[in-house]
């Protein structure tokens, strides 16, 4: 595969000048990996609007080199090298990174960046300050917090999830994950439930395998790689860490690239991509149902019209909401919304909730 449209040309990386990082560049089928500093590494290698997505998880300010000291984890599993970020700096920090990346995404592009509570400040000044539009402040919330005796324990995580202002608005693939009528066994559509702005999800659990600090579970990209891009797409992930964006991007059949300054983790964790087949998360995911319009465009016969107000009635009277009605008459009927509300109003049959 070649370089997507739009990079730059790579032949002219500078050679290693000294110090503790060096420029690499590898390429594996066509997603490219950089080790390097991202700001740098950005304005070198990719063009102006060039990405279609970017999922990012920079480091905190939280001296997360020394987080283990916090946490209670054997260290021994995970991955040297991280490098983090002077508090004092933060700020200047966001700024420079969330320009950049303003500056690579295509008008109407995605970002998503994860950030903890302490420099959340300075992630929304800077997302601001750059010019991107918010599109949801999600939080997700894990279920491992570390124990406090004199306050509440702290439980999750912000998703700042902005798009950057072009023509075409940012793409959500509404009915990727669950069809608009799928429901759960009491009912409630998993749609909905799906699209909610706070998201219950765990860390993956590797025990005795090699991780990075603070390493995102797959689970969690997939879903936003799922909404926010189609495949054949480009994502971008500036704070590699464990690869983690690239092994869900790659997974899902979208192009990558992405920076990781630490030639520890780099070398480390480049490893575990190899040999990785490009779409091999495709045939594990759910297939949405979507409804059938099955008799759309068909006028209705006067005994279907009795049988639709027959089963109204009994949905009303056993107390089914008014959101759950029209969706389950949609399906048992195979007609749309409207065509079901406009019938149900021929027959004088109000939609006030139950009493
Ligand atoms: C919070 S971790 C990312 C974790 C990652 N999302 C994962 O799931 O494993 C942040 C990473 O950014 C790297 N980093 C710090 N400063 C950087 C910079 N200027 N450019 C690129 N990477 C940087 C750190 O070494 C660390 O691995």
């Amino acid at each position: 595969m070649g370089l997507p449209p739009k990079f730059k040309s790579l032949d002219r990386i500078p050679a290693l000048m000294g110090g503790p990082v060096s420029p690499t560049r590898v390429d594996l089928g066509g997603n490219l990996f950089f080790n390097q500093d991202c700001i740098a590494g950005a304005r070198e290698h990719l063009g102006d609007d060039s990405v279609d997505l970017i999922i990012t998880d920079p480091p905190y300010g939280i001296q997360g080199h020394i987080m283990h000291r916090h946490y209670n984890r054997d260290e021994r599993f995970v991955a040297d090298g991280y490098v983090e970020v002077d508090g004092a700096h933060y700020n200047e920090f966001s700024h420079r990174w969330i320009s950049e990346a303003y500056r690579i995404l295509k008008p109407g592009g995605s970002i998503y960046v994860v950030s903890g509570y302490t420099n959340l400040y300075h992630i929304l000044d800077a997302l601001h300050g750059a010019g991107l539009l918010e599109v949801n402040h999600i939080i997700w919330r894990y279920r491992f917090g570390v124990y406090t005796k004199k306050k509440y324990i702290s439980s999750h995580y912000h998703i700042l999830f902005y798009e950057k202002p072009g023509k075409r608005r940012h793409t959500f693939n509404v009915t990727s994950r669950f069809g608009l009528s799928e429901k759960d066994p009491s009912g409630g559509s998993l749609n909905y439930q799906d699209r909610e702005d706070v998201w219950d999800m765990n860390r993956e659990y590797k025990r005795k395998r090699a991780k990075n600090k603070n390493e995102l579970p797959l689970e969690l990209l997939v879903k936003m790689i799922q909404y926010s891009s189609d495949p054949g797409n480009t994502v971008c992930d500036l704070f590699m860490g464990g690869f983690s964006t690239a092994k869900a991007a790659i997974g899902l059949d979208r192009r990558f690239v992405g920076f990781e300054i630490s030639k520890e983790i780099f070398s480390t964790r480049l490893k575990d991509l190899e040999g990785l087949r490009p779409g091999y998360l495709q045939d594990g995911l759910r297939t949405p149902m979507h409804v059938q319009i099955r008799n759309q465009g068909k006028s209705w016969t006067e005994d279907e019209l009795g049988r639709m107000r027959q089963r109204f009635l009994e949905l009303k009277a056993n107390r089914v909401k008014k959101y759950k009605i029209i969706p389950a008459l949609c399906e048992e009927f195979g007609r749309g919304r409207w065509s079901i509300e406009k019938a149900l109003k021929k027959n004088g049959l109000g939609m006030r909730e139950p009493k």
